[in-house]
This record gives C-alpha cells, sequence and structure tokens, in this order.
C-alpha cells in the first residue's frame, strides 16, 4: 500500500496534534513540518527525528513527492495557504474557520473540484463520539420535538489577535449545530464587546434562526473566570446537556418537559383549555465510547484522499460555516440587528 505522504504547516499550540496524530497511521508519512519559528522546529525536531522541518512552507508545497497537506497557521492565513496548496496539486486539510470571507471559500471550493482534489475542514467537533451519539439520539426522535438549543464557549483566553472570539470559537458550535439539525440557520443576531483591545471582540452573544422554529443560542468569551464547553439541547420529550470537559460521562439524558394536558373540550364557540403539567424524571448517562476526535478526523481525511469520497466536513461544509460567520459579523457591526444568511 501506497503511504499518503504529509505535510504539516503551521505547529504552534495545535498543529502538533496532527504531527502525533498522524505519525501513528500505518496509511501516512509525515515528511515535512513547516513554521516561522524556530523554536516550534526544534520542538518538533526533539519529538519527531524523522520529520524534515523547514521555516519556508514553499519547501512543503512545491515538494512534489508530498500528496497532502494540513494547514494549522493562524485563520488569517488559511485562504492564501490552501490555494496554493491545491494549485500545487496538494489535497488539503485546513483547520476552521475555512477562510474568513465566502468568496475565498467558494474559490477554494471551486478549485478543488476542478482539479479533483480533497478540500476538508477541521470541523473537529463533528468528529466527536458524544457529538455522533446525540445525532443518533435526534434522529431515533428520543428527544422528541426540538425547541432550542444553546452552547457556552467560554474561557480566560487563548487571546488572538488575528481574529475575534466569532471566528475563533464560533465555527465549533455553527458546525455541530448544522450537523445535528441537517440545515443551516436562516438568520442570525449578534452582539458583543470589545474590551481587552480595541476592535477584536473578546465577548460575543450570538442568536441563530434554524428552520422549523428552532432556534439557538451561543455564548462566546476569552474573557470568563470558568472554561465552559456544555451545549444545552431541549426538546418536547427529554433534554440533554453535552459537557466536552466531562471526558467519562460527556452526555446528560434528562426525562424532563412539560406536559399540556386538555381539560375541557373545545366548543365551537370557546377555546380548549390546557393544564401544564411539569414532569421531573430521571437523567440517564448514554454510554458513550471516547476516543480522541482528532484521531477520527486525520483516519477520515486519508480515507477520503485514498478513496476520494467527500468528507464529513468537506469544503462545501467550511463554506456553509463562512456563511453563517459572516452573517453573524455583519449583525455584530450592525448593534445586532437581524441578517440574513447568504
Ligand atoms: N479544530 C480545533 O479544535 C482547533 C483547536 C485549536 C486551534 N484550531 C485552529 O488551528 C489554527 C492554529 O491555531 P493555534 O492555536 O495552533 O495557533 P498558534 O498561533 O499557536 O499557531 C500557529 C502557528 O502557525 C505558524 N505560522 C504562521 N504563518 C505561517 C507560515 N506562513 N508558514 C508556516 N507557519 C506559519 C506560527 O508561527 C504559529 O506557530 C487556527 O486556525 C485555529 O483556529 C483548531
Amino acid at each position: 500500500m501506497k503511504k499518503i505522504n504529509l505535510g504539516i504547516i503551521g505547529c504552534g499550540h495545535w498543529g502538533p496534534n496532527y504531527v502525533r496524530n498522524f505519525s501513528t497511521m500505518p496509511e501516512a508519512r509525515v515528511v515535512w513540518v513547516s513554521d516561522l519559528k524556530e523554536e516550534r522546529l526544534t520542538h518538533i525536531r526533539q519529538l519527531f527525528p524523522g520529520v524534515k522541518v523547514s521555516k519556508d512552507s514553499n519547501r512543503v508545497i512545491n515538494d512534489d513527492t508530498i500528496d497532502a497537506v494540513v494547514i494549522a497557521t493562524p485563520t488569517v492565513t488559511h485562504y492564501k495557504m490552501a490555494l496554493r496548496c491545491l494549485q500545487a496539486g496538494k489535497h488539503v486539510l485546513v483547520e476552521k474557520p475555512m477562510t474568513t470571507a465566502i468568496k475565498e471559500a467558494e474559490t477554494l471550493l471551486s478549485l478543488a473540484s476542478r482539479c479533483k482534489k480533497t478540500l476538508m475542514v477541521g470541523h473537529t467537533f463533528t468528529y466527536n463520539s458524544a457529538v455522533q451519539a446525540i445525532k443518533e439520539l435526534i434522529g431515533q426522535d428520543k428527544l422528541g420535538r426540538l425547541y432550542y438549543l444553546y452552547s457556552s464557549r467560554t474561557n480566560l483566553g487563548p487571546l488572538r489577535s488575528d481574529v475575534n472570539v466569532l471566528w475563533d470559537l464560533a465555527p465549533h458550535d455553527v458546525s455541530v449545530f448544522s450537523y445535528l439539525l441537517g440545515c443551516l440557520p436562516v438568520k442570525v443576531s449578534a452582539q458583543g464587546a470589545s474590551y481587552l483591545r480595541k476592535g477584536i471582540e473578546d465577548v460575543v452573544f450570538i442568536t441563530l434562526y434554524f428552520p422549523r422554529n428552532i432556534i439557538a443560542g451561543i455564548h462566546l468569551s476569552w474573557l470568563n473566570p470558568r472554561k465552559v464547553r456544555e451545549i444545552t439541547i431541549v426538546g418536547n420529550k427529554k433534554m440533554l446537556v453535552f459537557d466536552d470537559l466531562n471526558t467519562a460521562n460527556p452526555i446528560y439524558l434528562y426525562s424532563k418537559g412539560v406536559i399540556r394536558k386538555q381539560i375541557s373540550l373545545p366548543y365551537y364557540d370557546t377555546f380548549g383549555e390546557f393544564q401544564y403539567i411539569i414532569r421531573d424524571g430521571d437523567a440517564t448517562i448514554p454510554k458513550v465510547a471516547m476516543k480522541e476526535p482528532l484521531t477520527a478526523e486525520c483516519r477520515h481525511f486519508l480515507e477520503c484522499v485514498m478513496t476520494r469520497k467527500e468528507p464529513h466536513s468537506s469544503g462545501r461544509d467550511g463554506l456553509n460555516v463562512v456563511r453563517v460567520l459572516a452573517a453573524i459579523q455583519s449583525s455584530l457591526e450592525d448593534k445586532g440587528r437581524l441578517k440574513e444568511v447568504r
């Protein structure tokens, strides 16, 4: 079996996780790692002595033996880096968000399709086994008709300077919500504030309006005393809380709800009356086999490159998330005015 030769560009906090994961996979060979910082290359050299390193990403992109490139550089560089890789005939796995503009994402998508290369985006949470278990629970109608969802993604830092907290963290929630609901929000609104650095929002509150009268809230912050990674989903049969920081028991499924019981017969000239009964049942903990989501993502990328199948987090999904983020950004700049998703 021919191995897939990989280059990984960007080895700050996140990139080394790709090097570690791909290095354990028999179908892959990590040939190059590139980073602008010498100390990051020294770090990689120490951990993975067999890997070639360079400060110049052209060494990776122009190497004819390289089949695929993983891009884990800062967000604002994703577009140009992915464009160069696709133009050089490489398959690409680019970190989230795919780009910072809709036009750029469209360009990457059409280029990948024209040159028949895999374009995949690092929507890592959609590879999380708890998120996949939730998707199954929704598919089996365990939650009933969905009312609303909300997500808290807060921490004290890490602060980024190339993008605001929206472009940094919302790709996770937008990709997960769209995956779970099987559709994109139609309209969005958002408010936020820049407390630490002018023009870079560090706190954002978002509302997404999905079809079927489902609303979703997202609270994002780099300026919060607690690290929270939590999603709540409320349906008319059951309610669910997913705590990504609780690795042993990430999902709690609550048999709680409100039953609407008709207590008088409707007549032609009167409305029926209803009694609302609180149903406060048990909480159960569905079993979830915890695996590192990035391992599943990396394995899937290799499979897509080898079989040419459409990735689970495809370039099209990358574009869709950018479309939602762009609408949220527009609302943020317009004091929370409702915006349509283009
Ligand atoms: N999917 C996830 O769960 C997840 C988690 C964390 C970060 N990310 C994404 O990964 C990307 C990187 O995040 P990070 O936290 O590692 O950032 P980081 O700033 O720690 O690392 C980025 C690295 O890229 C290097 N770099 C910049 N320009 C380069 C170039 N032209 N050539 C080579 N190297 C270059 C920098 O020197 C730096 O070391 C971001 O897009 C972020 O959104 C995704």
